[in-house]
């Protein structure tokens, strides 16, 4: 337990001194969000550069995904669905999906 308070703590130094891609990349790994998803390629969710790739003329975006993050779906990437992810609030989601479509 005191092992992971302290990683939790190098995560958030690391964040604020970081160059801004890294730092938001740390804040998606900490919200579990890279179990499933990486930058440029796809694991269980799709590569965050097609998701880029595919949202850049929509400007609601942001918006949708970051409620769609929060509350889970399907139906767009292929036939697994992504769970909920309880464990972000509005404002993280918003904030990890500004950085997944500045890919
Ligand atoms: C258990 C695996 C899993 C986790 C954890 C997960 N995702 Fe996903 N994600 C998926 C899958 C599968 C899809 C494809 C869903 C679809 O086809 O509509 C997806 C799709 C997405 C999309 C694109 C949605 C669309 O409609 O185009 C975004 C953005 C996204 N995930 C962000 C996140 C973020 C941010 C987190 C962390 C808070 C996260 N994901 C955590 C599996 C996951």
């Amino acid at each position: 337990m005191k092992r992971l308070a302290i990683s939790a703590l190098l995560v958030t130094m690391c964040s604020t001194w970081a160059a801004p891609v890294w730092a938001d990349l740390a804040f998606a790994t900490s919200k579990n969000c890279m179990s499933c998803h990486a930058v440029d390629k796809k694991l269980v969710g799709p590569a965050y550069k097609d998701v880029a790739a595919k949202y850049r003329e929509d400007k609601g975006a942001t918006e949708r995904l970051a409620a769609k993050v929060m509350k889970g779906g399907g139906g767009v990437w292929g036939a697994v669905p992504m769970p909920s992810n309880p464990q972000v609030t509005d404002a993280e989601a918003k904030k990890i999906v500004s950085w997944i479509l500045s890919l």
